[in-house]
């Protein structure tokens, strides 16, 4: 048997307004929460018991999974009074784990979406022998990660977080947000206090000289940090370019809830998600956006790269771009809303022309 430990107990304060009611790792990424979607990835993999690392607005992810009786894996709560840190969080979820000291623990960072060979992971850990496995993927700008420098047989040199100094960008590979970890490591984590396993449990293990190992996968990988990275990760979803085991047989340029109602002449591109009860009057185009439940999009607006939460109302020749738009707000007609607006939940937006940094006119 495998076991899991994921950590959704962020603030996700990136993505607020959505994250004010929702927390992040339970905001739907075509249609499904990127929980759900780890969730399923994981199950694929033979983990067959999962204990949520929680924190902030913890009630929802039970009121949502319950024991797991619809998910196919056995889901347990592990809810800190006050927010524990990625170490100290793993460290409190482990009081839950029923494996022996030197079983495999599969832990996941909650907003990462990904296709990830999770088996493979392990079986890498085990061939090395290793106290921990580290999925590291290659990006462009390493910054805001955690970089990951390995030597030629993969075993992990330094471990530097958030780097803020050039001489510290001395790779490309950084840590994807998953981890294999030997039972017993998990235990040694001090209790009772806030723990950074990345400031701080990984370089003490670095410099006791323990068996720490990276592996690097250019497969799909995306932290889903932002609203824009949001957009494009349940975009990718729908398209199929990021693999999901929840929607094999569905991707395409959108996927639209039965109950939605989508007048033939608009069009619905790029990965577009269209949720349930929603309504797109005619000659809309929607692309590349998240439209959440009972949402009304009236004719001829356009909604690009956008997320438009629950209930909102976007009328007729409103122009939304790169924008976030929460719960039940209006925006009226011929309304133009773009690069990195966010409207906060239950704002009336009318006779508005809100442009950012990307405006020159
Ligand atoms: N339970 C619990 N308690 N979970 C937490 C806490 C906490 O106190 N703090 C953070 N988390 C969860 C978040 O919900 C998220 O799923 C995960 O831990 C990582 O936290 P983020 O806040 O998203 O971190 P990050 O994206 O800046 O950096 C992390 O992820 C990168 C890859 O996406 C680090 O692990 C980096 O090293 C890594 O490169
Ligand atoms: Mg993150």
């Amino acid at each position: 048997m495998l076991e899991a430990i994921l950590l959704v107990g962020g603030q996700g304060t990136r993505l607020r307004p959505l994250t004010i009611s929702t927390p992040k790792p339970m905001l739907p990424v075509a249609g499904y929460a990127c929980t759900e979607h780890q969730v399923a990835l994981a199950r694929a993999a033979g983990v067959s018991r999962i204990v949520l690392g929680t924190s902030y607005r913890a009630e929802v992810f039970e009121d949502h999974f319950g024991h797991g009786e619809n998910v196919g894996v056995e889901m347990i709560y592990a809810v800190e009074e006050e927010p524990l840190g990625t170490g100290g969080a793993i460290r409190n979820a482990a009081a839950y784990l029923t494996c022996g000291p030197n079983d495999p623990v599969v832990v996941f960072n909650g907003d990462v979406l990904t296709g990830l060979d999770i088996a493979g992971l392990v079986q890498k850990w085990r061939d090395a022998d290793a106290d921990v496995a580290l999925y590291l993927t290659r990006v462009e700008d390493p910054r805001p990660y955690g970089l990951v420098p390995t030597d030629s047989i993969g075993r992990v040199q330094a471990f530097l977080e958030k780097p803020t100094t050039p001489e510290e960008i001395v790779t490309d590979q950084i840590n994807a947000g998953c981890y294999i970890f030997k039972r017993s490591v998990i235990d040694s984590i001090p209790t009772g206090r806030t723990v950074s396993v990345e400031r701080e449990t990984f370089p003490e293990l670095l410099a006791a000289g323990r068996m720490v190992i990276g592996v690097v996968d250019d497969g799909y990988w995306l932290d889903l940090g932002n609203p824009l990275a949001f957009a494009k990760g349940s975009a990718d979803l729908v398209t199929g370019k990021a693999p999901s085991p929840l929607l094999t047989g569905r991707t395409g340029q959108a996927i639209v809830e039965p109950s939605a109602k989508v007048d033939p002449s608009a069009k619905l591109t790029g990965g577009t998600y269209v949720g349930h009860n929603v309504v797109i009057g005619a000659n809309a185009v929607v692309d590349g956006s998240v439209i959440f439940n009972e949402v009304q999009i009236a004719a001829g607006a356009k909604v690009t790269n956008s997320i438009v939460s629950t209930a909102a109302h976007i009328g007729d020749n409103s122009l939304i771009t790169d924008t976030v738009v929460a719960e039940r707000v209006f925006v009226g007609a011929n309304n133009e809303l773009q690069a990195g607006a966010r409207i906060f939940p239950d704002s009336r937006i009318e006779g508005c022309a809100i442009r950012f940094s990307s405006d020159k006119s």
